[in-house]
């Protein structure tokens, strides 16, 4: 396949009533990335291949989507939603380049695997000029139906123009189409609308293709590539596959999971060997988690770098920006936000680390809070190397704490506290003897109507 060039077209023009939304359907999301960055993703990963989007409803917002997720897919709009074919043809302009192959996708179909991809394109390289892609189901209803005389390939019905043999058969159509590129333009040029719908069927190029004596091939690919999302229901069943995949994907790397269907995972979620998650953690986009760390069950990571050997959670807030030096411990209750904690420093308990540089083997107390907004801007709090904040202390930005310096529990840090030094941001206590059974005696006698 090496010397062999593609175009690959995503239609993605569709007006996805069912969603009931007002955001464009191929925008909604799984895994964090919407529908047609998933199938952008597969196709990208495709040798030598060049990339065509199909936009229409909401053409604005999902080519920004689009151009943002990659440089360099080309867009075009259909400005009718006439059916597939005419869709596929709405990319003309790369159709007439010649490609050896051209793969037509579904923007709707995020399941969709390079694998699968990749036999349209060996079948192509093999002679065949048409590649449909089947899959098998108990439940076809809504698919259209794949037509085969002695084991060939005949033609597609929808399922609207189907008769009731037809809709028996259970052999359907995934959608994804592989063309001999030499004669994708001639051969969508030449369907019809003559149909139930009054469409131009992409599906039509089967009888078009056998008629001229072609070769039209079926494959069959596993049912969940082709899972068309439709509806809120299906964008759950679709976000359910896929985090199911993730999951036996990153165990299969040698990552450890106690339950692997309670974690939640984002397209771009990297995890080395040999860390071990426990039940029930959430990955946002941009995570990376390296070796040897554990994450406690309940944690919540978005944009964090964790490093080896850390431990996060149970409860751990990561929000972005957030970077665990190796050996680094957040304990439950804490949120860390565009912090650095150093390697083997303690943030342990109930504790807010935003906008701050903690230095190596630095203990942070319980219910310490870096106080870094003013109510206009953000400001920076550092702490050395083997510092000690000790508990409920507030270190009010932009303050700086030396190397080895130690905080007073309870302290109100304003100033810069230099190296080595105790500081004491406090109140000093007194001791007054005697004067609790006095202070019993007053609050006793004081009972009166008005007391609650
Ligand atoms: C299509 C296939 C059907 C197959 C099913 C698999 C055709 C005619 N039918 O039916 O055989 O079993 O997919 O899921 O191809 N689109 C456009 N412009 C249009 C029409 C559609 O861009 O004018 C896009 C849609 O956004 C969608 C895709 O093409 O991503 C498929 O269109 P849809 O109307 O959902 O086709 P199905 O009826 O599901
Ligand atoms: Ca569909």
């Amino acid at each position: 396949m090496i010397n062999r060039s593609c175009l690959s077209i995503i239609l993605a023009a569709g007006e996805g009533t069912r969603m009931k939304s007002d955001l464009p359907k191929v925008l909604h999301k799984i895994a964090g990335l919407p529908l047609v960055c998933h199938v952008v993703r597969q196709v990208q990963a495709l040798e030598n291949s060049e990339i065509a989007v199909v936009v229409g409803k909401g053409a604005e917002e999902v080519s920004s989507v689009v151009r943002d997720f990659s440089k360099s897919a080309k867009i075009y709009v259909q400005k009718e939603r006439l059916g597939t074919a005419h869709a596929a043809l709405a990319a003309r302009e790369m159709l007439v380049q010649n490609f050896d192959d051209v793969l037509v996708v579904f923007g709707d179909t995020p399941l969709i695997e390079l694998a699968s991809l990749n036999r349209g394109r060996d079948e192509l390289a093999n002679g065949a000029d048409i590649v449909v892609m089947g899959f098998e189901t108990e439940n076809p209803s809504g698919y259209g139906r794949l037509i085969e005389k002695d084991g060939k390939l005949q033609a597609i019905v929808e399922e609207k123009d189907a008769n009731i043999e037809q809709k028996k058969i259970k052999f359907c159509n995934g959608g994804v189409m592989a063309l001999n590129g030499k004669r994708a333009l001639s051969l969508l040029e030449q369907i019809k609308n003559e149909n139930a719908k009054k469409e131009y069927y992409l599906t039509d190029v089967v009888t078009i293709g056998v008629s001229q004596g072609l070769d039209v091939r079926a494959i069959t690919i596993p049912v969940e590539n082709v899972l068309g999302v439709n509806t809120r229901v299906e964008l759950a069943e679709a976000e359910a596959l896929w985090q199911k995949r993730k999951a036996k994907e990153l165990m299969l790397s040698g990552v450890t999971m106690l339950r692997p269907e309670t974690l939640y995972f984002s397209y771009d979620t990297e995890i080395a060997r040999d860390v071990i998650i426990e039940p029930n953690v959430f990955f946002g986009r941009n995570v990376k988690v390296e070796t040897g760390v554990v994450i406690h069950g309940f944690s919540h990571l978005e944009g964090a770098i964790v490093k080896t050997h850390s431990e996060i959670g149970p409860y751990a807030r990561l929000r972005p920006g957030a970077i665990l030096e190796n050996s680094s411990k957040v304990g439950n209750f804490c949120e860390i936000k565009n912090a650095k904690i150093g390697e083997k420093a303690k943030v342990n308990h109930l504790t807010y680390i935003g906008d701050a540089e903690i230095g190596r083997g630095t203990n942070i107390g319980a219910g310490t809070i870096t106080c870094n907004y003013d109510g206009f801007n953000k400001w920076k709090t550092i702490i050395g190397e083997n510092a000690f904040i000790g508990s409920n202390s507030a270190l009010v930005a932009p303050v700086e704490i030396g190397k080895g310096a130690y905080v007073a529990s309870g302290s109100v840090i304003t100033e810069a506290v230099p190296e080595n030094c105790v500081a004491f941001g406090r109140a000093r206590q007194i001791n007054k003897e005697g004067r609790a059974d006095l202070l019993r005696q007053r609050f006793s006698s004081m009972k009166t109507k008005n007391s609650l």
